[in-house]
């Protein structure tokens, strides 16, 4: 029976779908609750395929499962950046993610700009300790908005089409263009169109090399006043430190920021007790103006229910040298 070694697998929600899914599709699995290290992957001895999350696979991690007969690392996630492709590759290995349908991070992301339009961290605050005044949590209305969403792929596709109900003016940026999105009579802009435009920004594109901190202290000042940023996507769009520095001043009104730079190794544990490193983070949540969430945008049960299933599917059809449709690389 071929094995799958599942690193990160999460008892309360994951555990049960795995054993089902596994039994269903013949799997022999091994279940780690950890981080895959080169300590633990020794577990994965006879197995060709690992299961991971966004856990950082550097080339030397990558090196030592391939030296334990690792063939095929799939992802149960969308993004791939925290997995070096190219080492997989000049290892012999095979890359493949799960992605998940898009509404759950693109109703996240709407559900982000309505609390920082409606200032809704204040407001949360505020009735918390029975504040009940209006003072300094006077919103804005969608209608008299304009939305500018960069990357218009699955979700951004997806949160346009939420938008649209809303009746705010929306503008489009990416760098291939999409006749649905064209057809549905939103505009593709240039960037700079997009920071003089848009009272709202929302990013929904990958990061890559070429756009790391496309939101930077230059994007910042070309802004309109008051800008209000939400970034479902990856931390790596914004320099968190010009960010701040427009918080601080005031040219950016608020964000709504599921992500961040330098996240990885905290989001997913329970740090109340530690002391941590991450300054930025720690700034840009204590701004009562700045929403953050723990980078889980995607977390519906929905969307659990497939990474788990096609993670597997894509192990299955690797193994069995089906065509996969999951593989990236
Ligand atoms: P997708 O691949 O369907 O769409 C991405 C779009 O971004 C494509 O149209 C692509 O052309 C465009 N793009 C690439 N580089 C760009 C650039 N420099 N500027 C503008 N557009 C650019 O991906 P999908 O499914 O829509 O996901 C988007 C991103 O959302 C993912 O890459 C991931 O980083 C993030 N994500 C975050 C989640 C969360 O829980 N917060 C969950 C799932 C995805």
């Amino acid at each position: 029976m071929m094995k799958v070694t599942v690193y990160n697998c999460r008892s309360f929600d994951e555990k049960e779908l795995f054993e089902q899914y596994g039994k269903e599709l013949g799997i022999e699995l091994i279940l780690c609750p950890d981080a895959p290290d080169a300590e633990n992957a020794a577990l994965a001895k006879g197995s060709e395929c690992i299961d991971i999350i966004t856990s950082k696979m550097p080339a030397d991690l990558l090196k030592v499962f391939a030296d334990y007969g690792v063939k095929y690392i799939t992802t149960r996630t969308i993004g791939y950046d925290h997995i070096d492709v190219k080492a997989a590759k000049e290892l012999g290995m095979t890359v493949a993610n799960a992605p998940y349908g898009p509404c759950g991070v693109a109703d996240y992301a709407v559900m982000l700009i309505l609390m920082t339009i409606r200032k809704m961290k204040r407001i949360l605050e505020r009735t918390n300790i029975q504040d009940y005044s209006l003072c300094g949590i006077q919103g804005r209305e969608l209608k008299d908005l304009t939305v500018g969403v960069i990357g218009t792929g699955r979700i951004g596709k997806t949160v346009l089409k939420n938008l649209s109900g809303f009746g705010c003016k929306l503008l489009a940026y990416d760098l291939y263009e999409s006749a649905e999105v064209k057809e549905s009579g939103v505009p593709y802009v240039t960037l700079e169109e997009i920071w003089k435009n848009a009272d709202v920004i929302t990013l929904h594109a990958p990061l890559t090399d070429d756009n790391y901190h496309m939101i930077d202290q230059e994007a910042i000042s070309r802004m309109k006043d008051g800008v209000m940023i939400v970034n479902t996507a990856r931390g790596g769009l914004i320099d968190s430190e010009a960010l701040i520095q427009g918080i601080e001043s005031g040219k950016v009104g608020g964000a709504g920021l599921d992500v961040v730079e330098n996240e990885f190794g905290l989001y997913y544990y329970d740090h109340k007790s530690d002391i941590l490193n991450n300054r930025e983070l720690a700034v840009l949540r204590g701004f009562p103006n700045v929403t953050v969430s723990h980078h889980m945008a995607f977390y519906t049960d929905d969307c659990v229910k497939t990474v788990v299933r096609d993670s597997l599917l894509g192990c299955k059809y690797f193994v069995e040298g089906r065509e996969n449709p999951w593989e990236v690389a």
